[in-house]
């Protein structure tokens, strides 16, 4: 590839753009969020975040393309998020890139979100070594990898119903705390006990690298409308107790994970990697187990194009592109 990478990621309600350039060096990294505009409903929703996307697009890829001194003739390649995420969203920067792959001739690779997020580790100067165990906790996903290699991700498990943040967003809605969720959980759970109420810690014993959550949500609706109306203590009680039944979970299934595959590293990345909680008690296991620990900076855990950008730039050196007529969804796997 001859010049810089523009990455672009459109899939929930982040419209980010990022610059890379050949050796992985990250020149621009700009991300707009939509946050203010869903808070109102409570959540994203997908109409408005498409068309908010087909307003920041340009802007945001202008923006990035400014700040790394770099311009559309310079371009060497493309690598736009392909999937899992909202169709409407992610077709606005999948559509965007293909245009501007097509009319400077130069490649467009398309990246699978969960894995840009699963390698967001490498974006800083102290990452792990291969292999190593991940656990990718966002707003949509809640999974746990083997990863031997940038093309070789072994799944081993993953939710069977809402990921963990999604049950963050979910609580916070029930105690009518702003979204996103998880931010706002783990705030107002600074200020209660965390063993104040015992929420159920669904482990799964058949299946020990799967997850679920919805039955600990309903736990945390039930007891929320047996002991409404709740005042402020009540509810530093609610997130701080629901935090940490959701942190034991993650926890405890990293570390069977680590212990069983006997690797020197584990990850965690994604949204939910944000949560000091989690950072705190993941970083305690892998002390107790002996293995080293690593998670991106918290801009680099939620959505960014830096993330897309450097997973981008390993597939078109390897020379997976997009065909110009290609189904882009199909190779969206979760
Ligand atoms: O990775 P991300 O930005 O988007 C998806 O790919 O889904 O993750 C967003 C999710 C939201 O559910 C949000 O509530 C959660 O990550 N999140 C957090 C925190 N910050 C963001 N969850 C718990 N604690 C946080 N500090
Ligand atoms: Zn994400």
């Amino acid at each position: 590839m001859k010049g810089p990478l523009l990455a672009i990621e459109t899939s929930c309600d982040e419209t980010a753009a990022a610059i890379m350039d050949g050796e992985g060096r990250l020149l621009a990294d700009v991300v707009r969020s939509q946050i203010p505009d869903h808070r109102p409903y409570g959540g994203v929703v997908p109409e408005i975040a498409s068309r908010l996307h087909v307003e920041a697009i340009t802007p945001v890829v202008q923006r990035a393309m400014e700040e790394a001194g770099v311009a559309v003739q310079d371009l060497g390649g493309v690598a736009a998020t392909q999937g899992p995420g909202l169709v409407g969203s992610l077709v606005v920067g999948l559509s965007f890139g293909k245009a501007l792959a097509a009319a400077r001739g130069i490649p467009i690779t398309g990246v699978n979100h969960v894995h840009a997020h699963l390698f967001a580790v490498f974006l800083e100067e102290r990452h792990p070594s291969f292999p190593y165990v991940a656990l990718v906790a966002s707003g949509g996903h809640t999974s746990l990898y083997l990863v031997k290699g940038f093309f070789d991700v072994e799944l081993l498990g993953q939710t069977r119903d809402d990921a963990a943040g999604e049950a963050f967003d979910k609580v916070a809605k029930v105690l009518g705390l702003p979204y996103p969720g998880g931010p706002s959980v783990a705030e107002r759970a600074l200020h209660g006990r965390p063993d104040a109420i015992a929420f159920p810690r669904p482990l799964l014993p058949d299946s020990p690298y799967d997850f679920s959550f919805s039955g600990l949500k309903t736990a945390v609706i039930t007891w929320v409308r047996k002991h409404s109306p709740l005042d402020p203590g009540d509810i530093d009680a609610v997130c701080a107790s629901f935090q940490e039944a959701v942190v034991d979970v993650l926890v405890e299934k990293a570390r069977l994970a680590v212990k069983e595959t006997g690797v020197r590293c584990c990850a965690l990345c994604g949204g939910v990697a944000a949560n000091g909680r989690l950072v705190e008690k993941m970083g305690r296991m892998a002390q107790d187990e002996g293995v080293g620990f690593f998670v991106p900076r918290p801009r680099f855990c939620t959505d960014n194009g830096a993330m897309v950008a450097l997973v981008g730039l390993k597939q078109l050196k390897a020379r997976h592109w997009l065909r110009p007529d290609g189904d882009c969804f199909s190779r969206a796997v979760a």
